[in-house]
């Protein structure tokens, strides 16, 4: 087996976005475009000879496929060991704590996170760096650089594939392969961050969960966890076996997606929690009895109760949220006295914050929820410390939740998305509202004391480093927000996103409809930023 180098020609638009490179699998089938992408990865980085690559995706169609490419290409370009998981399954959190637990140089994680898989769906590639979390602008932005200069790329001559589904040690042109348990580390890093004694006793007083892996990359993780170590009762976990189309399906957990779930917790004799991750399990959803809880607010509620699980025991060093996730998690911090970090949306940001012990636990509202055990968010740890606090507290999820309202005020808030839309119409309205800034503050809108208005820009506190046009703003001096964004995942026209937010601290007003008590919010943001007019829409396509 000899090491070959191939002519190639770069591709336009191998351009990462907010989580990495995300097409059509048949783009990534076109000769060399995946093998173009790896090479310019490889060539960004400096330093991997003999270290260690972790590498794994979330099983979508393609997934085995490029999994060999690119054993090949890290041993033709000098890498010493590949960790792979068995049958090319990680999760991406597995992925963080595998390359953390290993020191491995970084890791590449093939998904493309809660978009459908599928023939004639996405596929998506991405690098993490040896800190365990994605690769950090400077490196993307190296990446897509090389990608569009490439002329060339490294291989083996062999290419008989490698068998990634039998655990152990391969040889592969003088690189180790190690087929590795996707689930193991994973498992063991969950045993020391939570009660797992406590969540058993409480399985074993009647409590029932109906996990959702959507068919998706937690199945197994959650059926290894929940109903193994933990004692769930069989079949707590659904759609547990990872599919190449995700049995058709769309594995992201929300409402809209995880419909199945959502009624299942609404039936008579619905289980105590129900909850889902999304294609690479990184995201989470928590529903109690015909209770759905916000993002934002299972932000709140985790931070605020934290210490109940032995990996918090100590304190919170701090909470970070991104920008248009509601101020709930605030309130807890300033209780706590612990700083409140507000970022840019995508995990990244939280990166430096991590990794400076600024902050401890992270979320956002697209159903990111994570801590500073590894660098990603983390659907199943958002689960087991739900299931830690409940453990302690044998209180249900809905009362968890209205008591922390209670104690905190209660924000309500809500997303509404405006997708497939016209490139340059959804552009026109983000130009419009920043046209529109300089006579926003100080207005009125609709009753309504604008405080201030701006386009989000964030200063990162630990290496200053400066990130603008992050969404646009309007906050009312009642506390209640209006924010814009154009979506950065998206592999079809464009998203509009508009975060709805008002804070009611008086009890008596929390059981109120969240749509209905944001109504007059919501037809401001809709005027404001002239949506039907410049999108032809006259409603969101979701609302969450
Ligand atoms: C990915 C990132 C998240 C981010 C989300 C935003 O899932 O990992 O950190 O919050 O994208 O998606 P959007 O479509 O709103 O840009
Ligand atoms: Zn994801």
């Amino acid at each position: 087996m000899s090491v070959i180098t191939r002519k190639t020609l770069p591709f336009s638009g191998q351009k990462p976005g907010t989580s990495g490179l995300r097409k059509k699998v048949t783009v990534f089938q076109q000769a060399n475009y995946l093998e173009n992408f790896v090479q310019s990865i490889f060539d960004s980085l400096e330093g991997f000879a003999g270290k260690t690559l972790v590498l794994g995706g979330d099983g979508r169609f393609f997934n085995r496929e490029a999994i060999q490419v690119i054993l090949r290409m890290a041993s033709a370009n000098g890498f010493g060991r590949v960790l792979v998981g068995q049958g090319g399954i990680l999760s991406t959190p597995a992925v963080s704590c595998i390359i953390r637990k290993h020191k491995a140089f970084g890791g590449i994680i093939l998904s493309a996170s809660h978009n459908p898989g599928g023939p004639k769906d996405d596929f998506g590639i991405k690098y993490n760096i040896s800190a365990g979390g994605p690769a950090p602008e400077k490196v993307t932005e190296a990446i897509y650089a090389k990608s569009q200069v490439i002329s060339e790329y490294r291989t083996l001559d062999d290419e008989r594939p490698v068998d990634i589904d039998r655990l152990g040690t391969i040889d592969l042109g003088g690189m180790t392969v190690e087929v590795i348990d996707p689930v193991a580390d994973y498992a063991e890093l969950m045993g020391k961050l939570f009660d797992f004694a406590a969540i058993r006793d409480l399985f074993s007083s009647g409590f029932r969960i109906r996990f959702d892996a959507m068919h998706a990359v937690t199945g197994p993780y959650a059926k290894t966890i929940l109903e193994g170590l933990l004692g769930a009762v069989p079949g707590s976990v659904v759609h547990g076996i990872p599919l190449p189309d995700f049995g058709g399906g769309h594995p992201d957990p929300n409402l809209v997606h995880a419909h199945d779930l959502v009624a299942a917790l609404a039936a008579p004799d619905a289980p105590d929690m129900g909850a889902a991750s999304d294609g690479d399990g990184d995201r989470n959803m928590i529903i109690g009895r015909g209770f759905y809880v916000t993002p934002s607010d299972s932000l709140a509620v985790l931070a605020a109760n934290a210490t109940l699980a032995p990996g918090y025991a100590k304190g919170l060093a701090g909470i970070a949220r991104s920008m248009p996730t509601s101020q709930a998690a605030d309130r807890v911090a300033e209780a706590l006295g612990v700083p409140a970090y507000e970022t840019p949306t995508g995990w990244k940001f939280f990166g430096n914050l991590l990794d400076a012990g600024r902050a401890t636990l992270c979320g956002e509202e697209s159903f990111g929820t994570g801590s500073n055990h590894v660098r990603e968010k983390d659907g199943l740890w958002a689960v087991l410390l739900w299931l830690n606090i409940l453990a302690k507290r044998r209180q249900s999820v809905e009362a968890i939740v209205r008591e922390h309202w209670t104690r905190f005020g209660r924000n309500f808030y809500s997303r509404h998305d405006y997708e497939g839309l016209d490139s340059k119409a959804a552009e026109g309205v983000m130009a419009h509202l920043r046209q529109r800034l300089p006579t926003l503050a100080g207005s009125q809108l609709g009753g309504h004391q604008v405080a201030t208005a701006d386009d989000f820009a964030y200063t990162d506190p630990v290496d200053g480093s400066v990130s603008t046009q992050q969404g646009i703003r309007i906050l009312f001096s009642d506390g209640s927000r209006i924010v814009y964004r154009l979506s950065g995942t998206g592999t079809e026209g464009a998203t509009l996103r508009v975060y709805i937010e008002r804070f009611e601290a008086d009890p008596a007003g929390h059981a109120r409809d969240t749509q209905e008590t944001l109504g007059d919010l919501i037809s401001i943001a809709r005027d404001v930023a002239e949506i039907v007019p410049r999108t032809g829409r006259d409603a969101p396509t979701v609302i969450t």
